[in-house]
C-alpha cells in the first residue's frame, strides 16, 4: 500500500467533514465476520481473513483523517467459548498480520500496541507483537491499539487487583483512589477515552468492551458486516457523529 498523506481541509470538506468535528479516539467492534461468510456458504475463518483487508483501509482512513488513536476489538476474553480451531485459526491469522503490517506500521509511523490478557495467546504472536510494539514506539503518528484476549469486567478485575496490592503494601492510601487512579490502573493507562464507538454487523450491545473508558462515548452501528466495511461507512459514521450534541452530563453551550 503506497504512503498515505493526510487529507487536506477540503477534502475533508468535500466529505462532508470538518477537522474540529471528528473524533480524537474511534474504538470499533468488529463483528459479523462469520455471517459475512455463512451467507456465501464459505467457512468463518474466510470471514476472518476477509476482514483483515478491511482492517488496513480502517487504519489507512483513520490515519489519513488526522484521527489520534484506533482502538480495534480483535478478540474478546469470552471469545475462547469458541471451538478451539476457529480460535488457533484466529490467533494465526493475528500473528500473520503482525509480521505482515510491521512495515506498513512503521511507513504510516503508527504507535503500536495492545490491551488484553497476555496469557493463552502463545509464544510466538506475543513475541511478534512484542516486536511491533518495540519497534514502533518513538513513532509520533496515530495510536493502534488492539484489543486481544480482551475483556472489559477482566481488566477491572486487574485493575483493582493492583490498586488493593498497592494499599496493602502501604504505596496507597485508600483516599487516593479516585477516578484517576482507577484510569491509570487499567490496560489504557495514558490513553485518552473513545469518543466514539462503531459496531458492525447490528447488534446493539458493546460485548465487554472498554466499559469504563466508554462512559461518555457516542455509538453508531451499522448493519454492514465488518469484511464489508469500507471508507463509505466509516465516512458515514463520522457525518453522524459530527452532528451530535456531546453534553456529558450538562447543558448544551
Ligand atoms: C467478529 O466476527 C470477529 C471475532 C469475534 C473474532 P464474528 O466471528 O463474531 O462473526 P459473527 O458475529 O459470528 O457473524
Ligand atoms: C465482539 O464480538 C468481540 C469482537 C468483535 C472481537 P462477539 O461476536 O464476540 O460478540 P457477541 O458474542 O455477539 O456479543
Ligand atoms: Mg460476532
Amino acid at each position: 500500500m503506497a504512503v498515505a498523506t493526510e487529507y487536506t481541509e477540503s477534502e475533508l470538506a468535500d466529505f462532508g467533514l470538518s477537522a474540529e468535528r471528528l473524533p480524537q479516539h474511534i474504538a470499533i467492534i468488529m463483528d459479523g465476520n462469520g455471517r459475512w461468510a455463512s451467507s456465501r456458504r464459505l467457512p468463518r475463518i474466510e470471514g476472518h481473513r476477509r476482514g483483515v483487508k478491511s482492517v488496513r483501509l480502517a487504519i489507512r482512513e483513520c490515519s489519513r483523517l488526522g484521527i489520534k488513536q484506533l482502538t480495534l476489538y480483535c478478540l474478546s476474553s469470552e471469545n475462547w467459548k469458541r471451538p478451539p480451531k476457529e480460535l488457533d485459526r484466529l490467533l494465526r491469522l493475528l500473528e500473520q498480520y503482525v509480521v505482515e503490517e510491521r512495515s506498513e506500521i512503521m511507513r504510516q509511523g503508527l504507535q503500536f500496541s495492545i490491551i488484553g490478557r497476555r496469557e493463552g495467546l502463545g509464544d510466538s504472536v506475543l513475541r511478534e507483537i512484542d516486536r511491533t510494539i518495540d519497534l514502533s514506539c518513538d513513532n509520533t503518528g496515530m495510536r493502534l491499539c488492539l484489543a486481544v484476549n480482551y475483556g472489559s469486567r477482566a481488566e477491572i478485575v486487574d485493575a483493582v487487583r493492583d490498586i488493593a496490592t498497592d494499599v496493602a503494601s502501604g504505596n496507597l492510601a485508600t483516599s487516593d483512589i479516585d477516578e484517576t487512579c482507577i484510569a491509570d490502573h487499567l490496560y489504557t493507562a495514558g490513553m485518552s477515552d473513545p469518543d466514539l464507538v462503531i459496531r458492525t454487523a447490528g447488534e446493539m450491545r458493546i460485548s465487554n468492551y472498554l466499559l469504563w473508558q466508554i462512559s461518555y462515548a457516542e455509538l453508531w452501528v451499522t448493519e454492514t458486516c465488518w469484511p464489508d466495511f469500507r471508507k463509505d461507512n466509516l465516512l458515514e459514521a463520522l457525518r453522524d457523529y459530527a452532528a451530535r450534541d456531546r453534553r456529558f452530563g450538562g447543558l448544551t453551550g
